[in-house]
C-alpha cells in the first residue's frame, strides 16, 4: 500500500504568534496525521509548479540539481518531501540556507510543492560506484537493513527518501549528521539505523549509493 501523507491546510494557515507549546502541537498533529495515511486531500501539482520556481535558484530546474551543495528533490517521494519541508518550517531541521525558503510555506504549499517534485522524474546519476566498493556497499545496506525501509532499489516510498543517485558528499553528511544528531529525523528510526555505522562504513555507503541508477 502505498500511503501519501498530505497536511491539513490550517485555519487562518499562517503560524500566528505561536509559543512552544503552540508549536508541539503542531507537531503532534502532524504525526498523528503520519498515523492516518487515509488522510489525503488534493494537492495541485500546477499550482506546485508555481510554487517551485523560487528553488530552481538552487536545486535546479524541476529539482535537478546538479551541484552537489544542493540535494537532488526530482523524483522523492511526496511524503518524505513534505515532511522534510515541515521539518525546516517548524526549525526542528536546520540550515541557513535552507530554513528561510521553509519558513513562510502554508501546509497547502508543503502538499503541493512535495506532489510537483515527486512527479519530475529523477535525472540519472552523475557518477559511478567505485568498483571495489559496489559488493561491500550492497552488503553493508542488507545488513544494515536500509533496504528494509528505503526499498529494494533504495528508491524510497512514503516518508523515506529515495538515497539512490543522491550526491555523495550530501549522503555523507546527512547520515554523519544522523549519527551525532545534528540532522533532524521525524521519528528517530533513520537515526537509529546510523549508529552502528562507523565512518568507513559511512564513505562506502556514500560512493555506492551515489552511484546507483535512479529508475
Ligand atoms: C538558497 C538555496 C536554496 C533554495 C532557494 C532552496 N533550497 Fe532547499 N535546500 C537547500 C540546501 C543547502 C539544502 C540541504 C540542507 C541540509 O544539508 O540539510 C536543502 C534541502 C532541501 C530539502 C531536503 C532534501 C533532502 O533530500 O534531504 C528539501 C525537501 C528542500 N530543500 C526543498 C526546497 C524547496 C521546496 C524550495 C523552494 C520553496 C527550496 N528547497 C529552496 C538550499 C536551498
Ligand atoms: C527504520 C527505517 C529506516 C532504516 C532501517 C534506514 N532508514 Fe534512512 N531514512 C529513514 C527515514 C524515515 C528517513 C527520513 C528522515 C527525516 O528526514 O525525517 C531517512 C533518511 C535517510 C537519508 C537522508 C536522505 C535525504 O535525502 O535527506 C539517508 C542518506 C539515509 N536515510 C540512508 C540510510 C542508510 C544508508 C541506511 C542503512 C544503513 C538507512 N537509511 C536505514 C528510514 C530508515
Amino acid at each position: 500500500m502505498r500511503a501519501r501523507l498530505q497536511f491539513q491546510p490550517q485555519a487562518g494557515e499562517r503560524k500566528t504568534a505561536a509559543g512552544a507549546i503552540a508549536l508541539a502541537a503542531v507537531f503532534a498533529a502532524a504525526l498523528f496525521a503520519l498515523a492516518m495515511p487515509s488522510a489525503v486531500l488534493a494537492a495541485d501539482i500546477k499550482a506546485g509548479e508555481q510554487k517551485a520556481q523560487v528553488c530552481a535558484a538552487c536545486h535546479g530546474p524541476g529539482g535537478k540539481s546538479a551541484n552537489p551543495m544542493y540535494p537532488i528533490l526530482a523524483g522523492q517521494p511526496a511524503q518524505f518531501t513534505s515532511t522534510a519541508l515541515f521539518e525546516f518550517r517548524e526549525g526542528k531541521r536546520k540550515n541557513a540556507q535552507m530554513s528561510p525558503m521553509a519558513a513562510n510555506l502554508s501546509n497547502a504549499d508543503l502538499n503541493d510543492l512535495a506532489a510537483y517534485f515527486a512527479a519530475q522524474p529523477a535525472p540519472p546519476p552523475l557518477r559511478q560506484t567505485t568498483p571495489a566498493n559496489v559488493a561491500a556497499g550492497r552488503d553493508l545496506t542488507v545488513k544494515n537493513a536500509c533496504i528494509a525501509c528505503h526499498g529494494a532499489k533504495l528508491l524510497g516510498q512514503q516518508q523515506m527518501p529515495r538515497i539512490a543517485g543522491q550526491f555523495q558528499d550530501y549522503l555523507r553528511a546527512q547520515l554523519t549528521g544522523f549519527k551525532a544528531g545534528t540532522r533532524a529525523d521525524m521519528d528517530g528510526t533513520m537515526s537509529s539505523a546510523a549508529q552502528g555505522l562507523s565512518p568507513q562504513d559511512i564513505d562506502v555507503l556514500a560512493d555506492y549509493l551515489s552511484g546507483l541508477p535512479t529508475q
